[in-house]
């Protein structure tokens, strides 16, 4: 087999790609660092210019800067239709161009083999190794769902993607048209830490046991948390986003993964995203499994680890404990993305705990993220039924099985000083505080 002469006869150019693409097709992409922003340019460029119109390109978790996502000029010719929002798909949602898909994370594999064909699957890879293999790099995700299921698969080659050798793979065979590109990776901000994330890091890492299994969600609360468990030990790591506190944890010899009953010795996760640290981290390095989210997120996976911690943010809880991470009112902030797979997965774990945590008030302490009911259009990430701990700067708050009653109060009793009167007497009138 000459794989470098099929790749030389693949290669081509973004503009060459891009004018395969039809009125009407389903592009897929996944998420981060895994989408392919030179090819999709080029097929933005064919929208803007009227050649293409009724395209519509599925995504998650967008962070490079996507036409389609910042130019509302294109909606309809060329429209997004996000898995899971952030950045330019949050602005495009909020914006009335732009499409979401609601969702459980461990779930999109199911749907993209049962409900979509793509005309193109475009992916992010690094360098073909001489057995003709390209690997996804940062991102497993859903990209073997979307892989079967594309009739065509255009890559973009990148020398700066790490090589994830346990990881997704692509192979030259599979390949309809590829072309080479050498840009840096795009990186998240890191999150201000401040004395109220401390205090909320601090009094998680008193719950966690050395030998736990976590997973760290996405915001600056899970990040906080990270960086107050440098102290343990024998720690592990299963989870959906792989940060740059999980780096640190592993730089610094509280997780090795030497107690987990399930990959030990290995950190597991679907995606990666953070800075350059971690795409370093990952290369060549069989110590981190990159595996489809339909493995590494479902809950009977999930749960198979003892002592699973999982540890998610929100921007607001009621009294029964409904769970709002994904919108504040009716603005789109965000998607479920795991947080449900994972408080269900370290629920039904032997030893296991979830909680949600966030600063108990927004906007210079003007507003209470602990509410009487939920501001009118909040989306409901986890469910009063799931909820397991509710934790503020003010302390932890234990819901699960607990009668409606009891949650209030404690609620209320971790909410900021300045609220407790206000949600206690609300809570009485409606008849919650008995
Ligand atoms: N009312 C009004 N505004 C609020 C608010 C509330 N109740 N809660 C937060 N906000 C504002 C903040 O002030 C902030 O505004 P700014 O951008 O102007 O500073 C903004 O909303 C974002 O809030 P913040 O708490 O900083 O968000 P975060 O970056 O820590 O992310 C989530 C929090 C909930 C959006 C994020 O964790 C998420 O997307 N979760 C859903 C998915 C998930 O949990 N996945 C888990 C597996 S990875």
């Amino acid at each position: 087999m000459n794989y470098q002469a099929e790749y030389e006869a693949k290669r081509s150019t973004a503009g060459a790609l891009a004018a395969q693409v039809e009125s009407g097709w389903l592009i897929g992409m996944d998420a981060g660092a895994a989408q392919t922003p030179t090819i999709m340019s080029a097929v933005a460029e064919r929208a803007r210019n009227n050649e293409i119109s009724g395209v519509r390109v599925q995504t998650l978790l967008d962070v490079y800067p996507l036409e389609f996502l910042a130019d509302n000029s294109l909606f309809g010719r060329l429209t997004s239709e996000a898995w899971f929002s952030g950045g330019g798909s949050r602005r495009a949602v909020n914006g009335g161009y732009g499409d979401i898909i609601p969702n459980y994370y461990r779930d999109i594999p199911k749907y993209i083999r049962a409900m979509y064909d793509y005309d193109v699957f475009c992916v992010s890879v690094s360098p073909m190794d001489k057995h003709g293999w390209f690997s996804l790099s940062t991102v497993s995700s859903y990209s073997p769902a979307m892989i079967e299921k594309a009739k065509r698969i255009f890559l973009e080659v990148n020398d700066r993607q790490p090589r994830a050798v346990c990881g997704a793979q692509i192979h030259i065979s599979q390949v309809t048209g590829l072309i080479e590109v050498s840009h840096e990776l795009p990186v998240l901000p890191p999150t201000k830490m401040d004395a109220i994330s401390e205090t909320i890091g601090g009094l998680i890492a008193e719950q966690i046991r050395d030998g736990s299994c976590i997973q760290l969600g996405i915001g600056a609360i899970p990040d906080a948390v990270g960086a107050a468990l440098k102290q343990k030990h024998d720690l592990g790591i299963h989870t959906e986003m792989f940060t740059d506190s999980m780096v640190e944890l592993i730089a610094c010899g509280a997780v090795n993964n030497s107690k987990k009953q399930i990959h030990r010795g290995q950190t597991v996760t679907t995606f990666a995203f953070g800075s350059q640290r971690i795409y370093d981290y990952i290369d060549d390095n069989p110590g981190i499994a990159l595996l489809p989210v339909d493995y590494v997120n479902d809950p009977n996976v999930i749960c198979l680890n003892d002592n699973m911690i999982s540890i998610n943010a929100a921007l607001e809880v009621d009294l029964w404990g409904q769970v709002c991470a994904e919108s504040v009112g009716t603005k789109h902030m965000s998607g479920s993305g795991g947080q449900v797979d994972y408080v269900r997965g370290a629920c039904q774990s032997k030893g296991g705990k979830s909680f949600i945590a966030f600063t108990s008030t927004a906007k210079g302490d003007s507003i209470s993220k602990i509410k009487s009911v939920l501001t009118p259009g909040a989306v409901v990430t986890t469910s009063k039924n799931d909820v397991d701990y509710v934790v503020t700067e003010y302390g932890i708050a234990h819901l699960r099985g607990e009668p409606l009653s009891r949650r209030a109060q404690q609620l209320i009793a971790i909410a900021h000083p300045n609220f407790r009167d206000e949600l206690r007497f609300e809570a009485k009138k409606r008849g919650i505080l008995i």
